[in-house]
């Protein structure tokens, strides 16, 4: 029997699963990241939740084949080196061959949301679509290409990063450097951000009593529960955001014709209120058969895209 383990590696949870030849999820754990402590702390976390899996499930050491682990940021596949990292702080770190190290089995990496992508491709909303763009809105904005039913990477590794495509040029600054990237705008970090700074000019009471008085407890989450409240000043946050991840859907559909795209994170689970922003800006900026082909769907393995794509990765379904 086979069996192997997928890791979804965030900037705030590392999400690892153990499963058999068939991606059946034998077991699974998530635990805080804890990125401030650096990659040496963060690579032994990861291997510390590689055998908590394992011992759950019962297997002794030397039956998992093989380690897939996703990453945000551009990486390099075969070197496993990841360049840039914004959420985990991270810069030219060899993911790859630290585990390896660690590990002694082999070890494969791609990007976060590329195996994401994959995942809804193998097992969720995507199965059996020929051209599938998956996007990810969660701390960061990410994304991954399914052209031609392949997971696309382009010529260094570095395709699907729809987070950093610009929406609006002179908007907020990115974690990468640029401004008014998608993520910089639509994230659930941007989402919280602007709250904040309607709390530092005295307005967002609504948003500033949900977290409890105590703006650094403001997230996305408070945002939308003020929203869904009623309270308008959330409401206008919450939308500016979907009409930018609107935006950025739109020049995908005009630059791919994709078959599918599917939302995950945390952010679309705020619901209607982003999901009516998305279709409003879809409808009005996309062309022709383009646009009526297109299903945009929500995607359908929830929290669990990840380390499903990364599972599918490490059976070679891709
Ligand atoms: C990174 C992507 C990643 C996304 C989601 C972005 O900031 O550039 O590589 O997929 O966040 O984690
Ligand atoms: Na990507
Ligand atoms: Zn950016």
């Amino acid at each position: 029997d086979r069996y192997v383990i997928g890791v979804d590696l965030g900037g705030t949870k590392i999400h690892t699963a153990l499963a058999d030849g068939d991606g059946n999820i034998l077991a699974e754990t998530r635990v805080p990241t804890e990125t401030i402590k650096g990659p040496s702390h963060v690579i032994g976390r990861i291997i510390a939740t590689i055998e908590q899996v394992r011992e759950q499930a019962g297997l002794p050491a030397g039956f998992v084949e093989t380690v897939s682990v996703g990453s945000p940021g551009p990486l390099d596949i075969a070197s496993g080196i990841i360049h840039f990292s914004p959420n985990l702080g991270w810069h030219e770190v060899p993911l790859k061959k630290l585990l390896q190290e660690g590990l002694r089995t082999k070890v494969m990496i791609d990007n976060d949301a590329n195996l994401a992508a994959l995942g809804e491709h193998v097992f969720g909303a995507g199965r059996g679509v020929n051209n599938m763009v998956y996007i990810t809105v969660s701390t960061g904005v990410g994304g991954g290409l399914i052209l031609g039913g392949r997971l696309y990477h382009g010529a260094t590794d570095g395709a699907g990063e729809i987070g950093h495509i610009t929406v609006l040029p002179d908007g907020p600054p990115c974690g990468c450097g640029a401004r008014g990237c998608l993520e910089s705008v639509s994230s659930g970090t941007a989402i919280a951000r602007e709250a904040r700074r309607l709390v530092e000019c005295g307005k967002g009471q609504n948003i500033l009593t949900r977290a409890g008085g105590d703006p650094d407890r403001i997230s996305a989450v408070t945002v939308a529960e003020a929203a869904s409240g009623g309270d308008q000043e959330a409401v206008s946050i919450i939308s500016n955001a979907a009409r930018f991840l609107g935006i950025g859907v739109a020049n995908v559909i005009n630059l791919l014709n994709p078959d599918m795209i599917v939302l995950g994170g945390g952010v679309m689970e705020i619901g209607e209120p982003i999901w009516q922003g998305v279709r409003q800006e879809v409808e009005a900026r996309t062309l022709g058969a383009a646009r009526t082909h297109v299903q945009v769907v929500p995607a359908g393995l929830g929290r669990r895209a990840g380390v499903l794509g990364a599972v599918a990765l490490a059976l070679q379904m891709d």
